[in-house]
């Protein structure tokens, strides 16, 4: 077989990346070791910023989005007893953000993959970069038994934080920065209205509440547990019941509360891979980088390294351009690390750290409070959440 950009991963940035490239006429197959199903059953989360949105209306795959999806024009967070509401566009130049599920997008994408028959490999194991240094690269996998061999000129490597990618870079180039927090997120799924029209993010003393949608009928609900924290701790009442001790008691006055049709606890962590890139492998989305949910920022950075990737394929193949793959990595970190610090800000001040209070939960109150109650500060916190712009492949 063969291909000229074999992309490995079917979340939504290897999904992307093929609906995009297949438009250009840039031929490609993805190889996903899980079947679709299983793809499609994580939940993710709901938060586009507009260049997200932009990038899936340029693939042609918006038609459910631009109907379904609920624009957002501000979000509150609760501090102190109070809620302060970040106004959008009155701080970040007229742009929102839209609520939309990570699962719905992804669904979206494979049905448009679907229909232009381009050609994707579920269930694929043991899938295997080779010869990433030469001008001739390939991927081995099995499928059902069989071995298979997908020649091609590119590797996009879009296979989450468990891939097989990023361990292709030689060790002695690839240096990961990390940090992790002791901390998970308990969250929860309904069919209940949402709590309110927007989403509320509160720090507490017993911990960090946020309250979210993914439509006018579906809710998602977090609390801050421990990392080490197990879902089957906790029953739907006992869930319900904490949260409303986060939450303001008039938000929690009227919360309604249901069957959850889903609790999972995720682990919160931060991490940055470099570089991005080596010979003919590029990295993208979470085989990349990390980021605590905090901000909803996962989905918008995997997307940003898409669009990247996207204009440089495009050089490459209209222009004849491929030197400018000596660019990728750069152009995509110097944006990555600006959201790992907006999402690490958002994480390291709406949790609680600490079960005693110490100068650092001091600390902590001080710099919420200078930044809800300043301008300055609002907008720095709305500039970060519509989304920075994304960087340029060439200056
Ligand atoms: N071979 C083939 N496929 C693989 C392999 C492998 N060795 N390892 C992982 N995969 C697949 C996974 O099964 C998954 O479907 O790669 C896909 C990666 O998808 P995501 O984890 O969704 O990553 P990405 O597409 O970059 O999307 C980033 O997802 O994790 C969230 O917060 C994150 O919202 C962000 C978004
Ligand atoms: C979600 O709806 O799942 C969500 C929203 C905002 C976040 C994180 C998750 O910051």
């Amino acid at each position: 077989m063969k291909t000229q950009v074999a992309i490995i991963g079917a979340g939504p940035s290897g999904l992307l990346l093929g609906q995009l490239l297949a438009n250009a006429g840039i031929d490609n197959v993805i190889l996903e070791r899980r079947s679709a199903d299983y793809v499609l059953g994580r939940i993710r989360a709901g938060v586009l910023e507009q260049g997200t949105v932009d990038l899936l209306r340029e693939a042609g795959v918006s038609d459910n989005l631009d109907a379904r999806g609920l624009i957002h024009t501000g979000f509150d967070i609760a501090f102190a007893g109070e809620r302060v509401r970040i106004d959008l566009p009155e701080l970040a130049d007229g742009k929102h953000v839209t609520v939309y599920g990570q699962t719905e997008v992804t669904r979206d994408l494979m049905n448009a993959r679907e229909g232009i028959g381009a050609t994707t490999w579920y269930e694929a194991d043991n899938v295997q970069p080779h010869a990433i240094d030469t001008d001739a690269p390939y991927v081995t996998f099995e499928h059902a038994g069989h071995e298979y061999r997908l020649d091609c000129a590119y590797i996009a490597g879009c296979d989450g934080s468990h891939g097989v990618s990023r361990g292709c870079i030689p060790a002695d180039r690839l240096k990961i920065f990390e940090r992790k927090y002791p901390l998970g997120w308990l969250g929860v799924m309904a069919d209940t209205p949402p709590v309110a029209d927007e989403l509320i993010y509160a720090t507490h003393e017993r911990g960090f509440a946020l309250c979210s949608m993914r439509s006018p009928t579906r809710s998602r609900y977090y609390i801050q547990v421990a990392d080490t924290e197990s879902p089957d701790n906790w029953s739907d009442d006992e869930f319900w019941a904490e949260l409303k001790r986060r939450l303001p008691q008039n938000v929690a006055d009227t919360l309604v509360t249901g069957d959850s049709i889903d609790k999972s606890v995720a682990p919160l962590s931060s991490s940055v891979t470099e570089p991005m890139q080596h010979g003919r492998l590029i990295l993208l989305g979470d085989a990349a980088h990390i980021v605590p949910p905090t901000g909803a920022k996962g989905l918008n950075l995997a997307i940003a390294d898409v669009n990247t990737a996207y204009r440089l394929f495009r050089r490459i193949y209209d222009d004849s351009r491929a030197d400018l793959i000596a660019r990728y990595s750069a152009t995509c970190l110097s944006r990555i690390w600006k959201t790992e610090r907006f999402s690490w800000w958002m994480t390291t001040n709406l949790h609680k750290f600490s079960a005693t209070e110490d100068f650092d939960t001091r600390i902590q109150q001080a710099e919420l409070g200078y930044y809800l109650n300043s301008k300055a500060g609002r907008t720095t916190i709305a500039e970060n959440y519509v989304g920075l712009p994304f960087a340029k492949l060439e200056p």
